[in-house]
């Protein structure tokens, strides 16, 4: 057992939220999620926004289905009437969703048109009504992921009102995407990036309200990076570099929990993932709806280029199977990843 760097513990009705993975449109799916899975068994999993319209009247299985090994899964919903996001964080919630998580942080105009996401920072009375009716009507903890601020708001007092409105309504977690969405002018992916990040911020709300449970979110890209911000707050959330780099998954458990990862290495972590591709296939999915997730796997190892462009090619093909993906994974060297750069250290 490898000793943790100590940290708060945990809300014990959020089990993995000192560590999460965010939730991501068209990259989070279930697929992606068990991936995930095979190399944290801690960290918590969030689905991708998924609408009330869409939960309500859509094809139920095929947007909330999930696998057993997800857990803890949380599903995120994106929406702004309350009644509707009671009924819908209810049909998640019997699907066995451990967390129900509502969207204040997308800026898209799609959402925006639908007065939800991270246009609702201005109307923070209506996400207290709606975290109000879905606490009514689930049992598992209800979650905002929000912004400190949109457009010309100040992020002191847009951040505070948004966080004074939902603990009133009795909401379990807060997780801030540290920076502002700005609302015209931006796409959803340049306000991921644009408008500057602001630790700090989070770290003085957690301050002001030491019960709030509290992640920080945005821009974390090693576990060194989330380390440090654990120092201030109770979790954080990583997107990008653990969907890029799925490789730091295999790090959250031995130094956020101080337990073994559920593989000793990457490549272990694929073989014990193939019963898990071996059932999507039987299902008759194919391959590539899987190994598209993982491309990212064996970054920084000699190899790495090749595994990917072997799952991009032969991966799409309609019979491609286990023996598809074993191949592209014999094409990476099992050296550490800087063996290279040692060996080309040493012979100059
Ligand atoms: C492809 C993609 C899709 C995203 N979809 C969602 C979403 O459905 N819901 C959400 O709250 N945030 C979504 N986000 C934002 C992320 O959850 C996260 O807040 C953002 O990427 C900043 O964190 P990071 O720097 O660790 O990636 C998305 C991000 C990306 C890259």
């Amino acid at each position: 057992m490898i000793a943790p760097v100590s940290f708060a513990d945990e809300p014990a009705i959020l089990p993995g939220w000192r560590f999460s993975v965010a939730p991501m449109m068209d990259w989070t799916d279930r697929h992606c999620r068990a991936f995930h899975r095979a190399l944290s068994g801690r960290a918590r999993l969030y689905t991708e926004m998924v609408t009330t319209g869409a939960v309500i009247h859509g094809d139920r299985e095929r947007l909330l289905g999930f696998s057993g090994v997800e857990h803890p899964v949380a599903v995120q919903l994106g929406g702004s009437n309350p009644a509707d996001l009671a009924q819908a964080a209810r049909i998640a919630a019997e699907f066995g969703y451990d967390e129900v998580n509502l969207n204040v942080g997308c800026p898209s105009d799609r959402v925006q048109e639908g007065r939800f996401g991270a246009c609702l920072m201005r109307e923070p009375a209506l996400v207290g009504e709606c975290v109000t009716a879905m606490k009514a009507a689930v049992c598992v903890p209800v979650t905002v992921k929000c912004r400190i601020g949109v457009d010309d708001q100040d992020p002191e007092a847009a951040l505070d009102a948004l966080a004074d409105a939902v603990v009133t309504a009795g909401v379990d977690g807060l997780i801030v995407h540290a920076r502002k969405a700005w609302l015209k002018g931006l796409s959803p992916k340049e306000n991921r990036d644009v408008p500057p990040l602001d630790y700090g911020r989070a770290a003085r709300l957690k301050a002001a309200r030491p019960t709030l449970p509290l992640a920080v979110n945005g821009g974390l890209r090693s576990l060194g990076d989330v380390q440090a911000r654990l120092a201030e707050v109770d979790g954080v959330m990583v997107g990008r570099a653990a969907y890029m780099e799925p490789a730091m998954l295999l790090d959250v458990d031995p130094l956020l929990y101080g337990m073994a990862a559920p593989a000793p290495d990457p490549f272990a972590a694929v073989e014990a993932f193939e019963p898990y591709v071996a059932g999507v296939l039987q299902s008759g999915e194919r391959l590539h709806a899987v190994t598209r997730h993982m491309l990212g796997l064996f970054n920084g190892r000699p190899g790495s280029r090749a595994f990917r462009r072997h799952l991009s090619t032969q991966g799409m093909r309609a019979d491609a199977d286990l023996d598809t993906l074993r191949a592209a994974v014999a094409l990476v060297s099992r050296d550490r990843p800087d063996a290279r750069i040692r060996d080309a250290q040493a012979a100059a």
